[in-house]
Order: structure tokens, then sequence, then C-alpha cells
């Protein structure tokens, strides 16, 4: 039978990863997959995550199966971090949540959930947005759309044509998705009070906000990168939030990721929470344990929290500090909006106004690995390759 099957094309990130790790320059870029990198080019286990696996390799006891929507206090950790302990939407036991394998996999359950909810909504999803968001919503079965958000001229947000297309085009009960913060692939996201107009805007038009929080402080900061998702509840009765620990925890390989339902009363949430667990065990039964066992252990424990938001902040002002280098190396005639925009994007990346071609020229001639959109990952540029840098994307611009 497997005679009938067509070859699929593989993702466009996962072959430029593949493509980079193939190259055998030495002095090869990697701006490709949106992992963190440190100066010298590797992703490091962070300090606290080893320091939790060493409390936790004494402290497991068993390795029998936790639940269909995973560890408790991991839950808990994770909502009082994102959305404050006093929350009412916590208090007033209005969210039903599930451990997921990733922020894809909180992803989605959450299509799914919004598929059993209202199977003929339509999602509506940024322009651009992370290329794997549509084949996650779109294979359980919901219809997508796009509204305009990235303007690949002035590289900033066209957020007045952002609210008029949904205005126009979305119907009531529709679902928008949103970047939390970092936007990916464009680092361009809006500003609080563009969120403050967003939610009402939201709330008045009833649409659904779908929050994926995949970058949570690696932005401008703890605070800062949970404004628009805390607006957001505090506005609209109800929301889907995926968050990720690959990137702020450097999980990747872990699979560690939450779902969170907000619904507008406890009653439908207890409903929701029930739907969340049978989602899960027709997918995959249960989700992995030992990444999100030691986010909830580091989470609940003030020494290590500290431990890992001291060296969040130092991955973050890293990221500040290289955007700033490259901005000033690129600031040269003509280049200017480009240069502006790479200093004040938010997050892992940036979308450059480079065409496919320029793209490809910028592997074949300089081992220089970014996406054929122009997405680039700053975190994996450093101080001593960043004039290098500068000088070959204006070399092929
Ligand atoms: C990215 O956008 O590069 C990351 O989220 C990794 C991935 O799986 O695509």
């Amino acid at each position: 039978m497997f005679e009938y099957l067509v070859p699929r094309a593989p993702d466009a990130i996962i072959a430029l990863m593949e493509a980079c790790k193939a190259d055998k320059n030495p002095d090869k870029i990697d701006l490709g997959v949106g992992v963190y990198k440190n100066d010298a080019g590797e992703t490091r286990v962070m300090k606290a995550v080893k320091e939790a696996e060493k409390l936790w390799w004494k402290e497991e006891t068993t390795k029998t199966y936790v639940s269909t929507v995973g560890r408790p206090d991991f839950r808990q950790a994770m909502v009082e971090m994102m959305f404050g302990e006093k929350n009412p939407v916590i208090t007033e036991s209005r969210i039903a949540t599930a451990q997921a394998g990733g922020g894809s996999g909180a992803l989605r359950i959450g299509a799914e959930i919004l598929k059993s909810a209202a199977p003929d909504i339509t999602v509506w999803a940024s322009t651009p947005t992370w290329a794997n968001h549509i084949p996650l919503i779109s294979s359980a079965g919901l219809k997508m759309d796009y509204y305009p958000y990235y303007n690949r001229d002035t590289l900033g947000v066209d957020f007045h044509d952002m609210l008029d297309h949904l205005r126009d085009k979305a119907k009531p009960g529709d679902v928008v998705l949103l970047h939390g913060c970092c936007h990916n692939p464009t680092g361009a996201d809006l500003t609080p009070a563009q969120w403050d107009i967003l939610a009402e805007f939201l709330n008045n038009e009833s649409l659904i906000p779908f929050v994926d929080l995949a970058y949570f402080g690696l932005g401008q900061g703890m605070k800062e990168d949970v404004y628009g998702l805390r607006k957001i509840l505090e506005i609209c009765p109800e929301a889907l939030v995926a968050a990720s620990c690959s990137k702020n925890f450097g999980l990747y390989r872990e699979r560690v990721g939450l779902i969170v339902v907000v619904a507008k009363d406890a009653e439908t949430a207890k409903i929701a929470q029930s739907q969340l667990g049978s989602i899960q065990r027709k997918i995959i039964s249960m989700p992995p344990d030992h990444g999100a066992a030691l986010v909830a252990r580091i989470l609940g424990d003030k020494s290590l929290r500290k431990m890992w938001i001291d060296e969040l902040d130092e991955m973050r002002t890293r990221m500040i500090d290289l955007r700033r280098q490259l901005s000033e190396a690129l600031s040269v005639q003509g280049a200017e909006t480009m240069a502006a925009a790479v200093k004040n994007q938010n997050g892992m990346f940036s979308t450059l106004p480079v065409s496919v071609e320029q793209a490809e020229s910028l592997r074949e001639k300089y081992s220089i690995y970014m996406t054929n959109s122009g997405r680039i990952n700053i975190a994996g540029a450093n101080k001593d390759n960043i004039p290098r840098l500068a000088e070959a994307i204006l070399d092929v611009m």
C-alpha cells in the first residue's frame, strides 16, 4: 500500500536546520531555527534545569503515569506565573489546563477543543505567522484565514489594517490567533496601548483570542511580555492560551507546554477540563513528564527560580545587545528602516526585507542561514561575526 504515498517537502525551518548542519564552512552563521545560542553558538542546558535535574534524580521514586492532563503542580505554577497569582480567572476557577507536548502540542489541543466547541468557526492568523501554526491548527479540521499584520516596507505592524480587516471579515465566535510577545517570524509586537485597544475590540466584536506565548521572558521582560495576555484576560470573558517552555527554559526536546482554556464561569471550565483530558488521550494519551517536573521544581523553589530568572535575563539582554550591534552595523544610507527595525523589534526574530533570491545568495555565497522569507534568529549571531553578517546582507540587497 505504501507505494501510493507521495513525497512531502520537508518543513522549511527544519530543512534549513539540516542544511546548516551539513555546511562544513567553519565561518557559517546559523540564523535559522528558533533556538537560543550563546556567544560560542551553543544551546546549553540552563543552570537551574541542571540543578533541578540533580534534585529530581534523588526525589523521583516512580515513572508511573501521571494523568492525561499532566502534573497539577506544573499547571498551577505556570498559570500563576503567566496570569499573576490573584488573577480572577484563577481565583474564580474559570480555567481548564492541560500539560502538552511543547507549545505545538498545546496549539494542537487548543485547535481540537475549538473544533469540538464550534466546528464551523474560522481561526484568523497574522500575515505572516509561524509556518507551523497553519498545519497544527488546520489539521484539527478548522478553517483558517489571515489578517494583515507586518508591513514589509515599514517593517512595522499595520495595526489599523488588522482591526479593519477583522471588523469586516471575521464573524462573531471566530478565533483570533495572537503572538503574546516576540512575534514569530517578525519580532514586531503590539505596544501596550495597542493591546488595550485590541482587547476591547475583540470583546466588542465577540471574537475569541487564542494567545500563543512561546517566547515569554525573551522579549522586554517578565512583566512586559505578559502585558497583552493579562489585558486580554481582564477584558475578554473567554480565551485560549498556549504556552511553551522550549525557549525560556531551554527544554526544547523534552516537549513541555501548557494549554489553558479560560471560560466564562467555573461550571463551563469544568466541562472544558474533561474535554482537554479526553482530547489528549486520543492523540498521545499522556504528556511526557520529565521536563514539566523540572519546571515545577524550579518555579516552586525560591533559589532555583531566581537562578532561572537571572539566566533568562542574561539571554534576553544578550539578544537586545546583539540587535543594537547589528543595527549599528546596518546603519548605512538606504538601510535606515531595516537598521531601526532590527534594534526595536523583540525576541529572537526579525524579518528582513530580503527576497528569496537574496536569502539563497546569502546561503550560497556566505554560508549565512536565514529562512527564504528573511527571518533571522538574532541569537545565532555574535559580536565577532556581526560586521561580516551586516556586510553580506548589505552586499546582496
Ligand atoms: C522556530 O520557529 O524556528 C521554532 O519555533 C522552532 C520550530 O519548531 O519551528
